[in-house]
């Protein structure tokens, strides 16, 4: 074994013990550390200054064979509760070496506390990690729910539509054709949220579809207006877009930028009372990044609500004063998605003023299309 003067000039704490696991001495460092002076200490089980569950880990896993003069003892480098005299836990990164000097069988353990800090570092780590597989279990589930609602749903949907259009003949009392409108209108609603929510879920769960290519973004916008082009003219507002000639292509999946531009849109739409107006503005900026603009002259948002509305399932309006439709996923999912893209959005708004959404893209190089 080391001498002990070499043992006392080591800062590391540096104990030994024999086959049976009693010590046999320790370092200066080992007892400032562990409390006890070198004569109470020596004789005693190894396991005296491990936390008792660790303790009884360090019996199980390590053998000590005694009958053969050597044991079995590979503990790698790795965290344990250790525990001083006075029985106070601390947390230690520790290894325990086998050693034969001078024919006789043992084992140095070398002990490192972890600053205090990683105590509750480890405590973080271990509630991430617990946070993590929760979210992934909840987002498994909505995956799975979401998909099994679809089904019926659709069969819901197609046939009150054939009713609705009377496709196989008469409904014979005109309130059922009226009633078969209006549960289209309903569980095409409902499918919408399911599909919002199952794709949050899937973002969430990383799982999200995406398949860049170059893109021009002004056909973005364009065919975004073109699918809300019948909301836009029964909305009573006026809709004009500035869009600058030559813009650069960024890379990115169409279809989904589409459905950011859809739920940006939408709201413009939703919380824009008749004679307002919304602007789409497409321009680059100083730094060469493309910016793309929605603003509305709405009812905007106070700023202390913005975060909610950016956040999964909120709406600002509480629920009892719900004016607006919406299962409020449309904004956070725009968000994940321009996220996906390497962009950003942004929300500025004033109360019974307006909104403007502001999205920022990487552009491409023409070298690079
Ligand atoms: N342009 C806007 N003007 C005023 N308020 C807005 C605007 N956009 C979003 N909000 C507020 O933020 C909330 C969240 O928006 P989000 O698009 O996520 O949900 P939603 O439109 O209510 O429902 P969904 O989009 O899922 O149908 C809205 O309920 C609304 O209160
Ligand atoms: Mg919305």
């Amino acid at each position: 074994m080391l001498p002990q003067f070499l043992q006392n000039v080591l800062s590391d704490t540096l104990l030994t013990f024999d086959p049976n696991g009693t010590i046999l001495n320790a370092n200066a460092a080992a007892l400032a550390l562990l409390g006890w002076s070198e004569d109470e200490l020596v004789g005693r089980p190894i396991t005296t200054l491990l936390a008792d569950d660790e303790g009884d880990l360090f019996e199980k896993t390590v053998k000590l064979d005694v009958s053969k003069g050597t044991g079995t003892v590979a503990v790698p480098l790795s965290w344990i509760s250790a525990r001083r005299k006075d029985g106070t836990p601390f947390l230690a990164e520790w290894t325990v070496l086998e050693v034969s000097l001078a024919q006789k069988h043992g084992f140095i353990a070398i002990l490192r506390r972890l600053p205090e800090t990683s105590d509750s570092e480890l405590k973080l780590r271990e509630a991430l990690a617990q946070t993590e597989a929760a979210n992934r279990a909840k987002s498994d589930f909505l995956a799975a729910m979401s998909h099994e609602l679809r089904t019926p749903l659709n069969a819901i949907i197609g046939f009150s539509e054939m009713i609705h259009a009377q496709l196989l003949g008469p409904a014979g009392v005109p309130k059922y054709v009226e009633y078969a409108g209006d549960i289209l209108a309903s569980a095409s609603h409902l499918l919408d949220i399911i599909t919002d929510i199952l794709e949050m879920a899937r973002m969430e769960a990383g799982q999200t579809e995406f398949k860049p290519a170059p893109l021009d973004i002004s056909s973005v916008i364009e065919g975004s207006m073109r699918l809300l082009h019948q909301r836009i003219s029964h909305s009573g507002l006026v809709l004009s877009t500035k869009i600058a000639p030559k813009l650069p292509k960024i890379m990115g999946d169409e279809r989904r930028l589409k459905q950011v531009m859809i739920n940006l849109l939408g709201n413009a739409i939703k919380f824009t009372p008749r004679g307002g107006q919304i602007v789409v503005e497409a321009k680059t900026v100083l730094d060469g990044r493309l910016m793309l603009r929605v603003i509305d002259s709405g009812i905007g948002i106070a700023e202390k609500d913005i975060p909610r509305a950016l956040a999964p399932f909120t709406q600002v309006d509480s629920v009892a004063s719900r004016r607006y439709q919406g299962s409020g996923l449309g904004l956070p999912l725009a968000k994940s998605l321009v996220e996906l893209h390497g962009g950003n959005l942004e929300l500025s708004s004033i109360l019974g003023k307006g909104t403007t959404v502001t999205l920022h893209f990487s552009t491409l190089n023409p070298t690079e299309i």
